[in-house]
């Protein structure tokens, strides 16, 4: 645009810059357009800032009144301009807070709460039988020493049943990375039952004492729909100066009824274990057929539970106390197993499978 010398063709320049730069900054989308309409006319080479200039151009008389118009016209398109930005921050914030609008007359969303896994309800539903019982929970390790959990409990090293009982070893630090991986020399494996929270607890508890150990267990098994190399067991311990078969059986009986229901049906068997003595396989009538026998139960209408037995004399002076003084029963069952029976669950598999379509399924609790 060529600059106007003579103040009549200032003015109409002012008024034309006036005008059109109001309507660029109506057309302003946001605060950089408007920025833009601000330097091309007030900048240093803005059209309106050339007018300005030109100024020194008209003769000194007749310089004020296209000056003072012009001026004005400056200051009005500086006003403008902060109404225009101002006006499109209102309406940003407007835009934002109709965004994050909250309906708080709205209904409330419902919070999805996890559930507790059935193997965890039914050891809770065990540790509260039995502290109905008198019983604390006590628990122990789950990587233990050979001497825990076979010795101490009258497995030697080259008894059979150390067979029934294989487990997984620590290896012997340094020789996995040597390529040669071989059993710890100290010992120390992953413990194949909660026995040996019995030698633990009479080394730390003065009787009498009833106490509940669960816990997670290990064994070399090739795993299949009954057997896993990784699962629960809750061990119970009793030591008292006259305990005797008779209360091992009153208090499993009474234990039958709490967690299968008061028509239980109950037995006891002669068992074998090393560290009690005498041993019993104590079985409840079979949860699907009730009797008769069915696939379930092997066709013999009995379903064993769990071991249990006086605790060995030996076992008793491993554990630091005096066999002619003290005698207790101990039992263990596997968690798993009680779990299985009590939701006639087929396969244990299940249980470990983290499969949510199974799992939810136990939302109940129950
Ligand atoms: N520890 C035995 C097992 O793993 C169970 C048991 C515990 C038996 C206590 C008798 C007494 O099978």
């Amino acid at each position: 645009m060529t600059t106007p010398t003579d103040p009549a063709a200032i003015l109409a320049a002012v008024e034309r810059i006036a005008a059109d730069t109001g309507a660029r900054l109506a057309a302003a989308a946001d605060a950089t357009a408007v920025e833009t309409v601000r330097s091309e006319v007030l900048g240093r080479s803005g059209t309106l800032t050339a007018v300005l200039r030109s100024l020194a151009a008209v003769p000194a008389a007749e310089r004020p009144a296209a000056g003072t118009a012009a001026n004005q016209a400056r200051v009005a398109l500086e006003a403008a301009i902060d109404d225009r930005l101002a006006a499109l921050a209102a309406a940003e914030l407007d835009a934002r807070l109709g965004a994050e609008a909250l309906d708080v007359t709205g209904p409330g969303r419902p919070a999805r709460l996890g559930h507790l896994h059935p193997l965890m309800t039914v050891e809770r539903d065990l540790r509260e039988i039995f502290h109905g019982f008198g019983f604390e929970v006590f628990e122990g390790p789950e990587i233990e020493s050979e001497e825990m959990n076979f010795e101490l409990l009258n497995i030697p090293p080259d008894h059979p049943s150390r067979d029934l009982w294989d487990t997984m070893y620590v290896a012997e630090p340094g020789s996995v990375e040597a390529g040669a991986p071989r059993p710890a020399e100290d010992g120390t494996i992953l413990r194949t039952h909660t026995s040996p929270a019995q030698i633990r607890a009479m080394q730390v508890l003065t009787p009498p004492m009833r106490v509940l150990t669960p816990g997670r267990c290990f064994r070399y098994e090739a795993v299949d729909a009954s057997h896993g190399f990784e699962f629960f067991q809750v061990e119970g311990l009793v030591v008292d100066r006259d305990t005797s078969m008779a209360d091992l059986r009153g208090m499993l009986e009474e234990f039958a009824r709490a967690m299968f229901g008061e028509a239980t049906r109950t037995r006891f068997r002669p068992g074998y274990y090393p560290f009690t003595e005498p041993s019993v396989a104590f079985d409840i009538g079979c949860l699907v057929c009730g009797g008769p026998g069915c696939p379930a139960c092997r066709r013999s209408g009995w379903m064993t539970i769990l071991g249990a037995g006086m605790v060995h004399p030996v076992v008793l002076r491993n554990g630091g106390l005096d066999p002619d003084e003290y005698q207790g029963y101990a039992f263990g069952m596997g968690l798993e197993r009680m779990t299985l029976l009590r939701h006639a669950i087929p396969d244990l598999r299940l249980l470990m499978s983290a499969d949510l379509r199974f799992l939810q399924q136990f939302a109940g609790g129950r």
